[in-house]
């Protein structure tokens, strides 16, 4: 049906032709003054924002958090009130690959969730698991280039990864997640997410906890198995995306239940694991999953680009009560985010729908490129005309002051009693899998480094893995010796 809509160029006014350039006669050069033409054609060479350097094939869809229960003695957050409901947007992705990987490549999957709260954004950057490869953020680009593609094929390269996991052995804990079945989520709904890092809560009452969010599937766990994986990603390599659109389109809404771990502020010095460190968790014997509320997603983005691609996730987003903990990667993050913004998306990405506050925003920041609601005057702060002026009930931010007695120096984690890169990869295979669960990861490791591996390499494979668990180690060397 032709649209009784007649197109126009970029400023409104009606254009000639959609299909037919400004030419000297039928067979003549395109004249310069189709300007049109050249609207047009500029228009979509510039297109393309920067993917993510990290998380770039992903997906995203809107809906809130309901907090059901009573948890204001541990956090003042107006959004982990009871009762509070707030709206939010959600990005799944993937890790490694570009935007248009295959989304059944085995991989962590990222679980960004955005808050609108009264009191501003809150952003919770979190994965598909609670803990990382590595513990110090100066390892981060190291650990992401050794996934990416080398040097001089552009290929993945296994040789490159186990390279870098055998040498890294505070990789163990991440890299026995990544092989076993939950590597591989069916789709984003049936995953958990996790907050990852410690963070800091603190009540009306001026007291401090350090917490962490579990995100717990209502939909229930689901993984794929490695060869399910390899042929969706060949049949449909925008898997997820696909199945969490349809899902919402067709009404049914995904959720999941927000838990919280809390231990008291005190415990922290001799916790049997350092508890800042990321590639830990604290055990549930230890700090009980304490349930907050439900997370509903309801909402499908309307355009992928505007809702998703320019939707700008920074851990460094905190509202009152809430805060950074010394856990060393959370530190870097806090650096990292707005900085990937202002290159990805330019200045002013906290003035687009998405990102923007539904909180009132009374900021002095002011111009840049693409700026369009501009403060006006006084453009300065303090001043005698009416501009925004900071509330020092504000100036206790919800930061602590834990180990700031210390040096400044270089170093590693103080190790806690427990401490060591092999103990908790250990328990979650001999007391969390099942002999199938076990069966499969020994098939997905052995699979994942048959290709490509150097010797020296593969050797130290086989003792990476005996460390995580003996008999573990000796069915991968079993497997890799076939
Ligand atoms: P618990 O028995 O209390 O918890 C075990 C946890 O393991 C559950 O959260 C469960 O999640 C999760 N799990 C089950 N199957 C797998 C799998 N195939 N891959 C990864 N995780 C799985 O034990 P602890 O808290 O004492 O922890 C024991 C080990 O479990 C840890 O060393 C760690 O590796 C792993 N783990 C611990 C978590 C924690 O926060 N304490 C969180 C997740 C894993 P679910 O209930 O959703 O099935
Ligand atoms: C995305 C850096 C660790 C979860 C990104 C991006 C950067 C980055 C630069 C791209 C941001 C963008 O362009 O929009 C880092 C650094 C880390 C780190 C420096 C460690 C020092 C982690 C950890 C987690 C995580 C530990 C999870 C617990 C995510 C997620 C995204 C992301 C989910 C995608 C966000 C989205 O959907 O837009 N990271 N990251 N990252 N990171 Fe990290």
């Amino acid at each position: 049906m032709a649209s009784s809509r007649p197109t126009t160029n970029n400023v409104g006014i009606p254009v000639g032709s959609d299909n037919d350039s400004l030419t000297l006669g039928a067979n003549g050069p395109i004249l310069l003054q189709d300007h049109y033409l050249i609207e047009k054609n500029a228009q979509f060479n510039r297109e393309r924002v920067p993917e993510r350097v990290v998380h770039a094939k992903g997906g995203g869809a809107f809906g809130f958090l309901e907090v059901t229960e009573d948890i204001s003695q541990f956090t003042k957050a107006a959004v982990f009130q009871p009762g509070t409901r707030t709206e939010s947007v959600i990005r799944f992705s993937s890790v490694a690959g570009e935007n248009g990987s295959p989304d059944t490549w085995r991989d962590p999957r990222g679980f960004a969730v955005k808050l609108y709260t009264t009191e501003g954004n809150y952003d919770l950057v979190g994965n598909n698991t609670p803990v990382f490869f590595v513990r110090d953020p100066i390892k981060f680009p190291d650990f992401i280039r050794s996934q990416k593609r080398r040097a001089d094929n552009h290929l993945r390269d296994a040789d490159m990864q186990w390279d870098f996991w055998t040498l890294r052995t505070e990789s163990a804990h991440q890299v026995t997640w990544l092989m076993g079945d939950r590597g591989i989520p069916s789709t984003w709904r049936e995953m958990n997410g996790y907050g990852s890092h410690t963070y800091l809560w603190e009540n009306a009452g001026g007291e401090k906890f350090w917490i962490k969010y579990h995100f717990k599937t209502d939909q229930g766990i689901g993984y794929l198995a490695q060869a399910d994986a390899d042929r969706i990603a060949g049949e449909d390599a925008d898997h997820y995306i696909r199945d969490l659109f349809n899902t919402i389109k067709a009404g049914n809404h995904p959720s999941w239940t927000l838990y919280v771990q809390v231990m008291p502020y005190t415990d922290a010095a001799d916790y049997r694991f350092n508890p800042f460190d990321l590639t830990k968790v604290w055990p549930h014997g230890d700090y009980p999953l304490i349930k907050v509320g439900r997370y509903v997603l309801d909402r499908n983005p309307e355009n992928y680009f505007a809702q998703v691609e320019q939707a700008a996730f920074e851990p460094s987003n905190f509202v009152p009560g809430i805060g950074p903990s010394p856990d060393k990667m959370l530190q870097g993050r806090l650096f990292a985010y707005p900085d990937a913004h202002r290159y990805r998306i330019g200045t002013n990405y906290a003035q687009l729908p998405v990102n923007a506050a539904k909180a009132p925003v009374n900021s002095y920041a002011k111009d840049g490129a693409m700026r369009y609601a501009n403060p006006g005057d006084p453009v300065y702060a303090p001043n005698s005309y009416g501009g925004p002026h900071a509330d020092a009930s504000y100036a206790g931010e919800t930061v602590a002051n834990y180990g700031i007695e210390d040096e400044v120096i270089r170093s590693a984690y103080r190790l806690h009693s427990e401490d060591d890169d092999w103990g908790q990869p250990g328990t979650l295979v001999r007391t969390v899998l099942d002999d199938a669960q076990r069966e499969r990861l020994v098939a997905n490791i052995v699979g994942h480094a048959s290709a490509d591996v150097s010797p020296p390499v593969l050797q130290r494979v086989i003792e990476y893995w005996r460390n995580v668990d003996k008999a573990l180690g000796d069915k991968v060397a079993e497997g890799l010796a076939k």
